[in-house]
């Protein structure tokens, strides 16, 4: 293992106001993304997407690598460069999704794992080559009224994003570990902090006991925030003070980052989460974004699939990495969502 290109390779990921694209969304999720602005998921329509994001003029500056789906890491632009060829000549890190999705923990109903271990020191192997830098494992924790998630559900999740973590770091990989407690459902931010610090307790825990560097990796964790049809919403403010005060039990400072998903928060709402949190520091860790939808929402509403509206949607992308990077240092406001 070779520790020193792991932590340079995971510093410049979240280098000062730098985070992660994530556009790993898979075949079926892209689907539903392309739905939702009627626009038909065929492999071409996906790859004139993708590059429309990745040959976005100035996001070098505020992204310091993009997740892609396996598909995407194959795929190039129009005139033949690799995708990962085309971000590496940016001095952004090409990185890759490489769980295979969560499915229901037999015997607990309610809790999933994620799959996609058999196999994966070949495929680790295989991205290598096609230019991967970094890579990324997501474990779903669903939330609901009574056991769930159970301590054996966040155990068996724990377990699986170790030996992941492993398997990368020693092809000298940087693995992102995303334990994602999700923010579907009813329950408040109080429930919301008890199993996210249940979760982040047990990662951490098996990735010591795996041999897991922490200064190798990159940890992608929820916000700590209420549920999505909770009645009692938490202040931006609240959501900052829960999430920080929880990572800072359970998050070992020589993690280099933290780059948080959106999960469903609107655009301004995971930049101001994220800009609260910054403006709360310094932290042990570097806080920043690892944001799919909270980055591309805006992008996909402005293209909706026309080659016309290409321009209006790199703008799009870019403000919302321009915003983001000014939250990592805690200087946005709302008032900037106005500006053009
Ligand atoms: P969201 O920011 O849309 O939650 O996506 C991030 C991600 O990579 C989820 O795995």
């Amino acid at each position: 293992m070779n520790i020193d290109e792991l932590k340079s390779v995971a510093s410049a990921i979240v280098a000062k106001q730098k985070g992660v694209l994530a556009a790993d969304e898979s075949s079926p999720t892209i689907k539903k993304r392309f739905d939702s602005i009627k626009v038909e998921s065929t492999e071409e329509n996906r790859r004139r997407y993708r590059e429309i994001l990745f040959t976005t003029d100035g996001i070098e500056r505020y992204i310091g690598g993009v997740i892609l789906f396996d598909e995407t890491l194959r795929q190039s632009t129009r005139d033949g460069t690799s995708f990962a060829k085309l971000l590496s000549s940016r001095g952004i890190a090409p990185g890759i999704k490489v769980d295979k999705g969560a499915k229901a923990l037999a015997l607990y109903p309610g809790d999933k794992v994620a799959e996609g271990l058999d196999g994966l020191r070949d495929r680790l192997a295989e991205y290598k080559q096609l230019g991967a830098k970094f890579v990324k494992w997501r474990a779903v924790i669903e939330i609901d009224e009574r056991d769930v998630p159970s301590a054996f559900g966040i155990r068996a999740n724990a377990h699986g994003l170790a030996r992941y973590a492993a398997l990368c770091q020693e092809v000298d990989i940087v693995p992102i570990v995303e334990p994602e407690v999700l923010m579907d459902g009813a329950h408040g931010i109080e429930r919301c902090e008890t199993v996210t610090s249940q979760v982040l307790e047990a990662v951490f825990s098996e990735l010591d006991a795996h041999r897991v560097v922490f200064d190798g990796m990159l940890l992608k964790p929820n916000m700590v925030i209420a549920g999505m049809k909770c009645a009692r919403q938490a202040s931006v403010q609240q959501v900052a003070e829960a999430t920080m005060r929880c990572l800072t039990r359970y998050v070992p400072a020589a993690v280099p980052g933290i780059v948080f998903l959106s999960g469903g928060q609107s655009a301004e709402d995971a930049t101001d989460h994220l800009n609260a949190m910054n403006a709360m520091g310094p932290h042990p860790w570097q806080v920043s974004f690892s944001y799919g939808r909270a980055l591309q929402a805006p992008v996909l509403a402005a293209w909706k699939g026309q080659e016309s509206n290409a321009a209006a949607a790199q703008k799009a992308l870019l403000k919302r990495c321009q915003l983001n990077g000014l939250a990592r240092d805690g200087k946005y406001t709302r008032a900037m969502e106005k500006a053009e």
